[in-house]
């Protein structure tokens, strides 16, 4: 299925809900705005993306361990992490509708449109010139296309500069100056540019008036932070260590969008890679290398992945990159690798008052380690998944069907089981492979309606096997089993198939590419 594709999303999103992957939460009372629940294919994809995740860092990696910890922390550790007066957007209210918007976003939107005038030139160029047509050449030449690009990079110089000075009346004037409207009322009526901070708060405590504003965690790095000390010292852990976690994360975002590309609710993967100082940047190259090989051992395209470099990055980090998906929207940040400095560690100790050091027995003295991290989003990566797999084929009887090529490994259902008929003794002898697969892999019966049309739903929750069970399996204890991708069926002896599963669905294959 093409990429960039705006219907794309839009497909996903009802096949998610039709096959048990993805519903809007609380559905019966219309939903909650960027809160979706996992159905019961869902969660097994969800946690299969986790089990590779967590065995590819914990497992794998004899110096890196993994925690658990509290979504509910002290809240000096935001005020250390910088979360309380630094984790804002700027918002800016449109009167007239009395929408809010994300003023950086409102100014994103405007290079958009700009882009897609680029596109129709070229577009219309492409059509003029036919095979002499060189795109790269025209770009950089034609007179208009020239102009739109040099009016981006105006656009984006102006924002760059009001972000990192923080002038929030400069904004507000960019926003003037382009004259950009309010999507919904038209009007160019707006606020000023205000700071809203992206953290849930809630009170701990009972008695009205003891009560202390805590936080709802925006990242589960922080959690890792302040148990540094009690992992390093409780495993003898030596530099370089890594502390890997998978939790929920909540951030009250205000353009939540792209069904679960940006929720309120969300998970990530997180692991911190802590290091002598000045081995920081050799690691962080390593980690870059070894996450993207993460990511294109599963097969979702080898050019659907790129990096992109942070040149302005937060104070506190020296090298910072994000490995983008090309997602139904376009490529987007799907996992970030930060060098972080001391930066945390440090901001702990000031804060708290208790050392974060490791005493290094090579150089005979203490200091704080530095830190190179890697975050995912779990969400973010189950939408990769799907985009890549999501695939309408018209077969060669002209017939069509949706198939979900989801790396076996990570399917929900491994295999299923299916009686030609439900009579005869064949319901029973499919019974008696599902109890015998059922210890080691998902396995799902299903005897109703005929085998085509249970294929076909197979097909769409991204089954990569289907074994049927006839009348000569009574006879000879053979099976059909056939094949997701090719739809080819083969007969094996039945104890054949646990042989094909193993070989095909499980996570080690994978974890070997890595
Ligand atoms: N500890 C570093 C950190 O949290 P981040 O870039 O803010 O860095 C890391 O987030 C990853 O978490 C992102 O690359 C993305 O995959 C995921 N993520 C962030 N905000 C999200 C949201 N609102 N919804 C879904 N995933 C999100």
């Amino acid at each position: 299925m093409a990429k960039n594709d705006d219907n794309l999303l839009k497909k996903i999103v009802s096949h998610s809900k039709e096959y048990g992957f993805i519903f809007p939460s609380s559905e019966i009372y219309d939903g909650l705005a960027a809160t979706y629940d996992y159905g019961q294919n869902g969660v097994e994809l969800k946690n299969n993306i986790k089990q590779y995740w967590w065995k590819a860092m914990v497992q794998m990696n004899e110096n890196i361990v993994g925690i658990d910890t509290a979504i509910f922390m002290h809240p000096t550790t935001w005020k250390a992490s910088g979360h309380v007066d630094a984790f804002n957007d700027p918002l800016i209210d449109n009167k007239d509708s009395k929408k809010r918007y994300r003023a950086d976003v409102l100014v994103e939107d405007h290079i958009a449109k700009i882009e897609g005038k680029i596109n129709k030139e070229v577009t219309k160029a492409a059509k003029r010139f036919g095979d002499a047509f060189n795109e790269e050449e025209f770009v950089s030449t034609n007179g208009r296309v020239v102009g739109y690009k040099e009016k981006i990079s105006s656009i984006e110089k102006r924002m760059q500069e009001v972000v990192d000075t923080q002038n929030y009346d400069d904004f507000k004037k960019l926003i003037e100056d382009l004259d950009i409207s309010c999507p919904v009322s038209g009007s160019k009526n707006w606020t000023d540019v205000r700071q809203f901070n992206l953290m849930f708060s809630t009170e701990l405590g009972s008695v009205a008036g003891d009560a202390s504003t805590i936080y709802l965690r925006p990242e589960t790095a922080q959690g890792i932070f302040v148990n540094y000390l009690n992992v390093q010292k409780s495993g003898r852990m030596k530099l370089p260590f890594g502390i890997a976690q998978i939790g929920k994360a909540f951030r009250n975002e205000i353009i939540a969008r792209q069904f679960i590309f940006r929720m309120r609710e969300f998970e990530q993967m997180e692991m911190q890679f802590f290091v002598k100082p000045g081995d920081e940047l050799d690691w962080y190259e390593k980690w870059k290398e070894k996450r993207m090989k993460w990511h294109k051992a599963l097969g979702l395209g080898e050019n659907s992945y790129r990096f992109h470099d942070h040149l302005n990055m937060a104070h506190y980090a020296n090298a910072a990159t994000d490995i983008e998906y090309d997602f139904p929207m376009g490529f987007k940040e799907l996992e970030g690798i930060h060098s972080r400095t001391d930066f945390d560690l440090t901001a702990h100790e000031n804060h708290s008052g208790k050392k974060l050091q490791f005493f290094d027995p090579q150089e005979n003295k203490n200091y704080v380690p530095y830190v190179v991290e890697t975050s995912i989003g779990l969400d973010r990566m189950f939408l990769a998944v799907l985009s890549a797999a999501y695939n309408e084929e018209t077969l060669e009887d002209g017939s069509e069907r949706i198939v979900l090529n989801i790396p076996p490994a990570l399917a929900p259902t491994k295999v299923a089981v299916l009686p030609l008929t439900k009579k005869d003794g064949l319901p029973e002898k499919a019974r008696e492979l599902i109890d015998e697969l059922k210890f080691d892999f998902t396995a799902q019966y299903d005897e109703k309606d005929a085998i085509g049309k249970r294929y076909r739903r197979q097909d769409a929750i991204g089954t990569p096997y289907s074994v049927t069970i006839d009348h000569q399996t009574l006879e000879d204890n053979t099976v059909t089993i056939r094949d997701r991708d090719s739809m080819e069926q083969v007969r094996v002896a039945m104890e054949e198939v646990r042989t094909t599963l193993e070989k095909s669905t499980s996570l080690t294959e994978l974890l070997r590419k890595i």
